[in-house]
């Protein structure tokens, strides 16, 4: 329920290739319009950073109007303005965190500058309201695969494990394109999954027991990745025909099993009865159905947002932004930087 009282926040975002604005006020979303240049990149079977660059500059303030319009709101309207510091290309975080300077020193609003994978999670508080701590946190995108306990998502998290190669969803990706499907791989390899069958035993990395005592909490899915392109190369060789469907079962299979696993033993080590899971790869149908199973075992309560505010967009942005204001966290300078890096632990520039 929001009320006139909440913050009302606008979000930018531009880490990667979604150029994002989305404005809360509170915990109730008002706008998420999103451009992105994902078509101009899939030629290239990745994010060009300097098309990504490009794209955001000629969208940003086509999408803040979009915004604005949306919101039914104007500039002077809003509290305050966050923007995505890091981490992620590093052109295209200078474009919008000198759209965000641009915006908060004419209109005379505080800015803040936060971190991308903080606002993965915060976003769940539009869908789901407060996020209770402590919780374990889940995020799954291109760029990161992480295990985060959330003790004060205003004030830090602190990373339990992180992808010791690839990214899952960068998995995802690579994988799609050994398979022939269109990039980013992660919705086509869902849609391929879905018409298949489990029927490959594709290796779970990082799960062995000597694994388990040097990387509890950490991931690897580049054995896989190369498993699945063995795998399918042996069957090219022998003339054989690709059952590409149950190929991407039995890989997403895989992924979700070690991710899902993995994160219901960090709540139920922690005594954490609060699981979010966040990131692009977060809108994989299977890793929600599994997730939901293995935590309905255990008495965990899930939380993943809705596919749209999984992947990349403004309104996550806003979300922790709105977090910050109501924390009464102190906002950033005119000349804070953006940085391409940005460690978890730190959720402000
Ligand atoms: O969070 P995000 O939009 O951008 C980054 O911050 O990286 O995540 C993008 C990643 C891509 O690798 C994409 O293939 C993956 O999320 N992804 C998915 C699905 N939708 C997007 N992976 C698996 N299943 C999906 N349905
Ligand atoms: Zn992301």
């Amino acid at each position: 329920m929001s009320t006139k009282t909440e913050p009302l926040v606008l979000g930018i975002e531009t880490s990667c290739d979604e150029t994002g604005v989305g404005i809360v006020r509170g915990h109730t979303l008002l706008a998420d319009e999103i451009a992105s240049s994902v078509d101009e990149h899939a030629r290239f079977g990745g994010v060009v950073p300097e098309v990504a660059s490009r794209a955001h500059f000629e969208a940003m303030v086509p999408t803040m109007q979009r915004a604005l319009d949306k919101a039914g709101v104007t500039l002077s309207d809003v509290d305050a303005i966050a923007v995505t510091a890091g981490p992620g290309l590093a052109g295209a975080l200078l474009v919008g965190v000198a759209a965000a300077k641009a915006y908060a020193l004419a209109a005379g609003k505080p800015i803040y500058g936060v971190n991308h994978l903080a606002a993965h999670v915060a976003v769940d508080t539009l869908e789901h309201g407060a996020l209770p701590e402590p919780a374990i946190a889940l995020l799954v995108s291109g760029g990161h695969s992480s295990l985060l306990r959330v003790d004060d998502l205003a004030g830090g998290v602190t990373p339990l494990g992180a992808t010791i190669d690839d990214a899952a969803g960068e998995a995802f990706d690579k994988v799609a394109r050994v398979l022939g499907l269109p990039f980013p791989g992660g919705p086509p390899i869902d849609r391929a999954a879905r018409e298949g069958h489990v029927a490959i035993p594709f290796p779970r990395g990082l799960t062995a027991p000597r694994d388990l005592a040097e990387h509890r909490f950490d991931f690897s899915f580049s054995g896989l990745k190369t498993a699945v392109a063995r795998w399918v190369e042996a069957r090219q060789r022998a003339g054989e025909a690709v059952p590409v469907n149950d190929v991407a079962a039995s890989f997403q299979e895989a992924v979700c099993d070690v991710l899902t696993a993995k994160a219901v033993d960090a709540c139920r080590e922690h005594g954490v009865e609060t699981l979010v899971i966040g990131g692009g790869v977060a809108a994989n149908s299977r890793i929600r159905s599994m997730a939901q199973e293995r935590c309905d075992k255990y008495g965990i309560t899930l939380r993943v947002p809705r596919p749209k505010l999984c992947t990349d967009n403004g309104a996550m942005v806003a979300a922790l932004g709105s977090h910050l204001v109501a924390a009464g966290a102190a906002p950033g300078s005119l000349g804070l930087p953006s940085d391409s890096a940005m460690p978890i632990t730190l959720v402000t520039a």
